[in-house]
This record gives structure tokens, sequence and C-alpha cells, in this order.
């Protein structure tokens, strides 16, 4: 275990590799969520006693790591992971008094308007926010001047089909190119995206520079330990060399008022459409 804590343990990301490696490694559902967290704390101004929301969370080490790096409030929602394992998995760390996990899909989310500082999301946005109905949802969420930060897997450049090195079967039988990839999107695409909302301001996209070694790196270490849940993409993501694969950071402040809530079912009885 010595070799993977050091490998876990990377200059860039000095607070994620305080984190013991088989925690990380046995609550992964992805690219490693604690170095892409600590990537997208590193542009947010997290203070203690924040109020964060931490949509698609997963297992919680991300909202784990926020509470304990920063001393913030975390309310860990997530769809697909039971919120009685994360309320485990936060008492365990020591922060059960800051972490509050509860089961939550993103198009119904149960807080009042203007009740987080911040509201974080990491490799979980791009499932329901490249709707461009979306942000102005969220961004009702959050008090005036709050911010919004994500990472999501996305494109280094602008695709109109399957790059044939990502679509070819790798050597395990698998094909790195599913369906979902198509949610990937490139900076230049999110920029527009949320430019397109009017209760948004100061957005400011990025990409994590080698992002795809990360990715890569982090599939070795669970192919090495056999850690992983699925089949490794280590291979795709090796023949890509971060020519189309990497991760995108964007952040924004919340500064106009929140529009209708489209996703609400009572909003025909509210507006008289359904009478
Ligand atoms: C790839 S996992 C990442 C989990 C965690 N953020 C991490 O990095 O370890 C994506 C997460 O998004 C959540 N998710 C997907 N669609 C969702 C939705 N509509 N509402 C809430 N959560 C959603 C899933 O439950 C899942 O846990």
């Amino acid at each position: 275990m010595t070799d993977i804590r050091m490998l876990l343990n990377k200059p860039e990301f000095p607070r994620s590799g305080r984190y013991e490696p088989d925690w990380v490694l046995e609550n992964q559902m992805g690219p490693n969520a604690l170095w892409l967290a600590e990537w997208l704390s590193n542009a947010l101004p997290l203070k203690p006693g924040m109020r964060v929301l931490d949509l698609g969370c997963g297992r919680s080490l991300t909202s784990i790591f926020m509470a304990r790096e920063f001393g913030v409030q975390v309310w860990a929602a997530d769809l697909w992971i039971t919120p009685d394992h994360n309320r485990k998995r936060a008492e365990a760390a020591g922060v059960g008094d800051l972490v509050f996990p509860l089961r939550a899909e993103a198009h119904a989310l149960p807080f009042s308007n203007v009740f987080f500082d911040v509201i974080v999301s990491v490799d979980a946005y791009q499932y329901f926010g490249t709707d461009v109905l979306y942000l102005s949802y969220l961004s009702r969420f959050l008090r005036p001047d709050g911010f919004v930060g994500i990472v999501v897997p996305g494109l280094m450049q602008p695709i109109d089909d399957i790059p044939e090195h990502l679509s070819r079967p790798l050597a395990n039988g698998k094909v790195f190119w599913e369906d979902e990839c198509w949610s990937f999107k490139t900076p230049d695409w999110w920029r527009k995206h949320w430019r397109r909302n009017s209760t948004m301001s100061d957005i400011r996209v990025d990409t994590l520079q080698d992002g795809w070694r990360y990715w890569y790196e982090f599939e070795k270490i669970l192919e090495a330990t056999g850690k992983s849940v699925f089949p490794s993409d280590a291979e795709g993501l090796e023949r890509d060399q971060g020519r189309y694969l990497g991760f995108v950071r964007a952040i924004a402040r919340r500064t106009g008022h929140a529009g209708a809530n489209l996703y609400d079912p009572a909003i025909g009885i509210h507006s008289g459409v359904d009478r």
C-alpha cells in the first residue's frame, strides 16, 4: 500500500494526499474525486460555517473532503447512493456534524431558495446540467453573490464524430466511448452554455492541465489494486494522450433574480394553466 500511497500523493494536490488510500479507492466512483475536488476548491472562497451543496456527491468523498479541509457544512445530495451509508462514512471521518446526507434528484431539490453559499458538483453535473434550463433552476438555491463550481470530464476539442481510437475496443474488451460520453463538452461549450443564463455572472471556465494523465494514473492504480468495479479505461486514455479527453472546471457567481422553476410539477396550478 506504501507505493499506492505515494502514487495518490501528488504535490499539486497536497490536501488529497493526506487521505487513506483504501478509503479513497473503496469509495471511488470515477476519476479520483479528491484530486478533482481539491482543484475545484482552489477556485472557490470556502470559509468555515458556509453552507455548501455537494450535488451528485456519490459516496460523499468530496463532501467529507470539503468539510474536513475548510470547516464548511455540506449537504451531500445524491440519487444513486443511499444517505445511510454516506452518514456512516461522514461520522467515521469525524465530520458527522458537518455533512448532512440526503437522497435527492437534481431537478427536484428539497431546499429553500437562497439557502446555500456555494454549490459544488464533481464528476456529476454532466448527467443533468447540459440542459439549457438547468443552471437557472439551480441558481435559485444560491444566496446573492454565492458561487456554483463544477468539475466534469470534458472534451479538449470539439468533435462531430467519435474519434476512431476511442471507439476501437480495448484489450480488455471494453469500448471507451459509451453513449454517456456525449455529455462531455469542451470548455468553450460550457462557457457559452452558462453565459446564456441571466442569473449568473463572472463565469470562469478552464481545463486541468494534463487532466487525462491524472485520470489515466488513477485507472492504473485501480487496475493494480483490483478496486475498480468497471473494466479499466486506462488504455483508451493512453491512446488519447489528452487530445480529446480531460477535465473542465466552471465557476460562476449568482447576481440575478431566479426565473420560474420550470421543473416544478405545481407550476401549471400556480400559473392557472391547469384550472
Ligand atoms: C460518477 S458519480 C460521481 C460521484 C462523486 N461526485 C464522485 O466524484 O465520487 C456521479 C453521481 O452523480 C449522481 N447523479 C446522476 N444523476 C443525478 C441526478 N439526476 N440527481 C442527483 N444525482 C445524480 C449519481 O447518483 C452519482 O453518484
